[in-house]
Formats: C-alpha cells, structure tokens, sequence
C-alpha cells in the first residue's frame, strides 16, 4: 500500500524561528495590554480618590473633653434625637471606657460618636463589625444597628500602656420598649450601676 500523502517534514529552521516569533508578539501583546490596563485603573483610582469629597474629619480638643463641649460628662451615654435614631457618645482614657457599659435599643438606627482623651485606644463590639480606633483630637463616628436584644463585651482592642488588658467595657443591647421607658425618664442613658 502506498501512502499517496507525503510525510510531514520537520518544519525549517526559518519556520521554527517565525512560529516562535509569533508566539512570542503574542504574549508580548498580552503583557503590553495588561500594564497598560493596570495603569489605566491606577490613574482612573487615583482621580476618582481625589475628586472625591474628603471625609469629614471632626477634632476635638481632649485636653478639656470632661469640662466643654460635645464630650462633656453629662452629655455621654445614649440620647434619643428628634428623628428617633439613637447617639451613643463615649470616651476611651487609660484605662477605661465612659461610660463602662453602653445601653442602647434593638432595632434602631444607631451612631457611635467616640473619642480619646489620652492616647490612641481601640473601640470594638465583640461578635459585629463595630470596630473603631479612638484617636486623641478627632471624634469616631460610626451608624450601627442591632437586630436583636443581648449583651456583648466591649474591650479596647489597642495597646495603650500597662493597664491596656483591663480596659473593658459592655453594651447591653435592650428591646425597643424598655429603652424607651428609660430614655423617657433621663435624658442621657446608660447601664452603669
Ligand atoms: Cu485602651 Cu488598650
């Protein structure tokens, strides 16, 4: 039996060298598209971060927080506002929390509104996403909301000298009537016995 198909030579070396070569213009044109689209992205991030408005950065000055302003004694625990939302202010000082145990109601729109009044202390609700870093001269605000009713442990999460592993505070998380009740009869909430 004659084979009427002539076998397949081995390509030349010329065919050899140009198959290379075009696979090489490929993955040159793969690499080339990818640099170019990796900074076309950087540039587009880049623009879109500085057109942006910056978020609103709030000071506060910690050397006199106890004594003026927003972070004043009397005016730290939960406050119910006037569109039924609730604004929880507190501050972190070595080495605790004030107030030591935060009481707010389930199922409402909730603010933190935190700050230090020494050095950089963290904020953290234990089992959430609540996590904030209590920076001296700036106020963490943070929109919260709990589903349900509990308690949960509050510890600073920040190292912030000796006493750091015994700043701990609670929040108690209360259903919407009690808390109701409660901020009916102070103006400023909290569970600290
Ligand atoms: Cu405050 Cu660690």
């Amino acid at each position: 039996m004659t084979d009427s198909v002539s076998p397949t030579q081995p390509p030349s070396h010329d065919e050899s060298v140009e198959r290379v070569e075009r696979v090489e213009r490929r993955w040159a044109t793969i690499a080339v598209t990818l640099i170019v689209l990796l900074v076309l992205l950087a540039i587009f991030a880049g623009v879109h971060q500085a057109t942006l408005p910056q978020s609103r950065v709030e000071t506060v000055d910690p050397s006199t927080l106890h004594l003026a302003g927003e972070f004043i004694d009397s005016n730290l625990g939960s406050t119910v506002e006037p569109d039924g939302s609730v604004t929880v202010r507190g501050i972190g000082q070595q080495y605790s929390f004030t107030p030591q145990c935060i009481l707010v109601p389930a199922d409402t729109p909730l603010t933190f509104r935190m700050t230090s009044a020494d050095v950089v202390h963290g904020f953290l609700i234990t089992g959430t996403d609540i996590n904030l870093m209590l920076v001296p001269g700036y106020v963490a605000s943070l929109p919260a909301r709990f589903s349900t009713p509990g308690e949960r442990a509050m510890p600073c999460h920040e190292f912030c000298g000796m006493g750091h592993e015994g700043m701990w505070g609670r929040i108690k998380i209360v259903d919407k009537a009690t808390f109701a009740q409660m901020a009916a009869a102070a103006k400023r909430v909290s569970c600290v016995k």
